[in-house]
């Protein structure tokens, strides 16, 4: 039997470029990826007798709301070889992977939740996977967007590396933030007003205070953590400097927190001009120390010199330290954005195909 079936949940930004990528796929190569059921919040579009959908007319056909283990009841039933592929950030569907896992349903997905949650979701998730009747799971996306970070880093672990240290800067919306506000060339800026520009460029949430809180980064962290061979417990069990004034955590509302920034940027110019006169800049980074079981995220100082201080925009910088390379392998590139974001789900989406080829 050839090609698979394929549920996809979610067409948002990454959904829907996710979508679009697959119909230039399926042109190119029909029959391989078969689109069975397409889900979002308050629809699901299902295929009652296993055959395609159109995912140029699915939309207008008729549709039910299905729920996660109705949707799992029906994907079990499929003749072909399903892939889930979750494009949601929902905490029920991160939930449901072992339920899928354990019935053959192989998943991919940029949602964090399910990687960087509890120690214990994890476990099920992979032990789902590994059982006997497992499906397979990639989530390349979840660590960097649509870079390559975790397929290289699972690769070094496989054969046999050990991981020294991982440092990155994987916050695309900080690192446009740490980009502008701390240069090389010196700069002046209020950390206030770059905050200010990042929200009308559309890079932040439209509460900022979910970037600056650091979690994004702490998930995407234990992640790093996690593969690198850390059982970090969950992204709140090791620090996470927040870069929200502590008076401004309760503010009620994105626009009055935006109008009370300014009165905090002193603290953060202060340290921006104590590491000038080290000729460093400051960037938002997570590090993983393995040797010393050591996790953490915040503010740091580097060198004019350091890779990390001569990023643009709101690209991404990993770098993985390991004993086999004798200098760090450095993963750099566009870390945020729909199209590239969908293009490392479905490269998993083409990885888990092929592993399931019979
Ligand atoms: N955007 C990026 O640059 C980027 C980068 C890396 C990773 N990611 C990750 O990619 C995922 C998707 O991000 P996005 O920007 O595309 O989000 P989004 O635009 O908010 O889209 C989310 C989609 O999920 C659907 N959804 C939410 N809850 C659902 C549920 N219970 N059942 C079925 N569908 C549900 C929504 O349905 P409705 O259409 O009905 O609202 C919507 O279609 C997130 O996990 C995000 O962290 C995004």
């Amino acid at each position: 039997m050839s090609g698979v079936n394929v549920a996809i949940i979610g067409t948002g930004l990454v959904g829907s470029a996710f979508v679009r990528q697959l119909q230039a796929v399926q042109k190119k190569s029909p029959g391989v990826f078969n689109v069975i059921l397409v889900a979002r919040s308050k629809a699901t579009y299902v295929s009652k007798d296993y055959s395609p959908l159109s995912l140029d007319s699915y939309s207008t056909g008729s549709s039910d709301l299905l729920n996660i283990e109705q949707i799992a009841a029906y994907l079990e039933k499929s003749p072909k070889p399903v892939i889930l592929v979750d494009n949601t950030s929902n905490e029920d569907w991160a939930n449901s992977y072992p339920l899928f896992l354990s019935k053959s349903i192989s998943v991919a997905t940029p949602n964090k939740k399910a990687f960087s949650s509890s120690l214990d979701l994890w476990k099920k998730v992979f032990g789902a996977s590994n059982g006997p009747k497992g499906g397979l799971v990639y989530h390349e996306a979840t660590v960097g967007a649509g870079l390559p970070v975790l397929g290289p880093l699972n690769d070094l672990v496989a054969t046999g590396d050990e991981i020294v240290k991982i440092d990155g800067i994987v916050s695309g919306t900080l690192s446009y933030i740490f980009n502008e506000f701390s240069t090389i060339e010196g700069s002046t800026v209020k950390f206030s007003d770059v905050v200010k520009k990042a929200k009308s460029l559309g890079y932040t949430e439209p509460d900022p205070r979910d970037d600056l809180n650091g979690l994004d980064v702490a998930r995407k962290v234990t992640i790093l953590a996690r593969l690198s061979g850390l059982p970090v417990e969950s992204p709140t069990s090791f620090p996470v400097d927040s870069l929200i004034p502590k008076p401004l955590e309760s503010a009620a509302s994105a626009d009055e927190f935006l109008e009370k920034l300014p009165e905090y940027d002193g603290e953060l110019d202060k340290l921006r001009q104590e590491a000038q006169a080290e000729n460093k800049v400051l960037r938002f980074v997570g590090k993983v120390d393995i040797a010393a079981g050591a996790v953490k995220v915040g503010i740091e100082k580097y060198d004019a010199s350091h890779p990390f201080a001569s990023l643009k925009g709101s690209d991404n910088v990993i770098s993985i330290q390991s004993e086999r390379y004798a200098s760090p392998l450095i993963i750099q590139g566009a870390g945020a954005g729909a199209e590239v974001t969908a293009a490392g789900v479905l490269a998993d989406v083409f990885k888990i195909e092929q592993r399931l080829r019979k």
